[in-house]
């Protein structure tokens, strides 16, 4: 007897192949058995405690969100309807160079660690400790996580806007090695922001050796995603050829008007990287961005729409331009004025996030924000908006190819050992979901909404999301570090 039987559903495994017909059988939290029609193998007298008629829908592995800034929210409110509701399984936190752990603050946390949280959110000096709240709080959903450059320099530098000194670098190297030790992904950085960009190379290549010998990844929120992006993409390579480590470009993107078209260029130079060695990217299905109000980002050719404000709450949800000229003020003026402040930039051309998105180097990750009370629609809608816009209208790939993205080449990647694909044996992480409905419901102006079309969602073999709503207590579990598995160009679909 099987805890769960799917049964005559469209099986999508995750690894780029073609859909298949099949029965899936759950037995204590994994992939027990799998029957495909094709194989003749589905006449079978299985049984199972729950039995559902996949008909007409598909199964696939549960998608893999590997950016995002969910590091205290999967503790502070660990139903996480935001993801598991977008049948999103597993969580990779620790992006962009800050991370929840291992931190100590001295002081307010360094910009822009207040993604996370408040500084009362920040009680974890050791990864470990980290790890323990994550289990102790029982989430919908699995978490992994990057430790962060910025977390870390936060830790031993008494003044940021600087490069870090050598006892310093040595105190980082001693926490990271410590966090890897206890099953940290990688490191991640966010050298745009002041509080990381006065580091050098050297001091990035000095963190970045650990993750080689503990076979971690190097995932970067690079020093600009303007004109000058190509340098910036070869400081990355640098790094991880100097480490010899993988690498990852955090939400690639062609940044700026004046850099939009950009993307062929920038995707050879990855490609041209990646030919020996895993150089990868993520990016999210829009093409606005979203951060801090950054006064080096205002602009008069791009619209910025503000999420929050802590001198002028009224201005969430306003245009940075409205509210300029009912100011009578200049937009950097205005800006100033609404410090510190969360903003979205709408600062991308549609034809550079299509060849971005579809590109085989490209996981997706949402980059969702999930501390602003006006996020982002990514935060909400990104998964299902790779389906729905991406994938069934626009087409720029194949429904298996984007699943591939969102799951089968994520775990492989960020070595998610037997996750992110539907095989026998592995973790029955899995969504089921109408591939003609499914649909983001957030916008711009509407941004907290579950999407449509997911009609359940497992997690480590519970049902954890039916019917609109989370289900039972939650089954998600922290992942340690596994074996990243090599990709390389040209990247296949396998
Ligand atoms: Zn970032
Ligand atoms: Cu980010």
């Amino acid at each position: 007897m099987f805890d769960t039987l799917i049964k005559n559903v469209r099986i999508i495994d995750g690894g780029g192949g073609k859909i298949r017909t099949g029965d899936l059988a759950i037995l204590a939290g994994r992939i027990s058995k799998i029957a495909y029609q094709d194989e003749g193998s589905t006449h079978h007298d299985w049984k199972g405690r729950e039995v559902i008629q996949g008909d007409g829908f598909v199964l696939s592995p549960g998608f893999i969100d590997v950016h995002t800034h969910d590091d205290t929210n999967v503790i502070r409110s660990p139903d996480m309807l935001a993801k598991i509701s977008q049948g999103i399984t597993t969580v990779i936190v620790g992006n962009c160079g800050i991370s929840a752990a291992p931190v100590t603050l001295k002081g307010p946390a360094p910009a822009p660690m207040s993604l996370l949280g408040p500084d009362d959110v920040f009680v974890y000096p050791r990864f470990s400790q980290y790890r323990a709240a994550v289990e102790a709080a029982k989430p919908s959903v699995n978490v992994a996580a990057l430790v962060g450059h910025t977390a870390l320099r936060g830790n031993h530098m008494d003044t940021l806007d600087r490069l870090a000194k050598s006892d310093e670098i040595e105190k980082m190297r001693d926490q990271l090695r410590e966090a890897l030790d206890e099953g940290a992904l990688g490191l991640s950085t966010g050298l745009a922001y002041a509080n990381a960009y006065e580091a050098t190379t050297d001091e990035i290549v000095a963190l970045a050796e650990l993750l080689a010998e503990a076979g971690g990844i190097y995932t970067t929120h690079m020093r600009t995603e303007f004109a000058a992006i190509i340098d910036a993409m070869d400081e990355a390579f640098t790094v991880g050829n100097r480490a010899g480590v993988p690498v990852v470009i955090s939400h690639l993107k062609c940044a700026g008007v004046e850099n939009w078209g950009r993307s062929e260029e920038v995707l050879r130079h990855l490609e041209q990287a990646g030919k020996t060695r895993l150089r990868g990217c993520d990016c999210y299905p829009y093409t606005a961005s979203s951060s801090l109000l950054d006064l080096k980002q205002v602009n008069p050719t791009l619209r910025i729409d503000i999420t929050w404000s802590t001198p002028h709450p009224e201005a969430a949800g306003k245009t940075l331009s409205d509210i300029a000229s009912s100011w009578g003020l200049s937009l950097t003026a205005a800006a100033e004025k609404l410090l510190p402040a969360g903003a979205i930039y709408h600062n991308m051309s549609e034809a550079d996030v299509d060849r971005i998105i579809s590109h085989p180097a490209t996981c997706i990750g949402s980059d969702g924000l999930p501390n602003d009370p006006l996020p982002h629609p990514r935060l909400w809608g990104a998964f299902p908006r790779v389906l729905s816009y991406y994938c069934r209208e626009k087409k720029v790939f194949t429904l298996p190819q984007a699943i591939h993205k969102m799951t089968g080449r994520s775990a492989a990647r960020y070595g998610l050992d037997e996750r992110g694909l539907v095989k026998e044996g592995y973790w029955a992480d899995l969504v089921l979901f109408n591939p003609d409905t499914i649909k983001d419901a957030a916008t711009f102006l509407h941004p907290v909404r579950t999407a449509e079309g997911i009609r359940a969602v497992w997690v480590n073999g519970q049902l954890s999301y039916s019917e609109g709503a989370v289900q039972g207590s939650g089954a998600g579990r922290f992942l340690c570090r596994g074996t990243i598995r090599a990709e390389g160009f040209p990247f296949g679909t396998r």
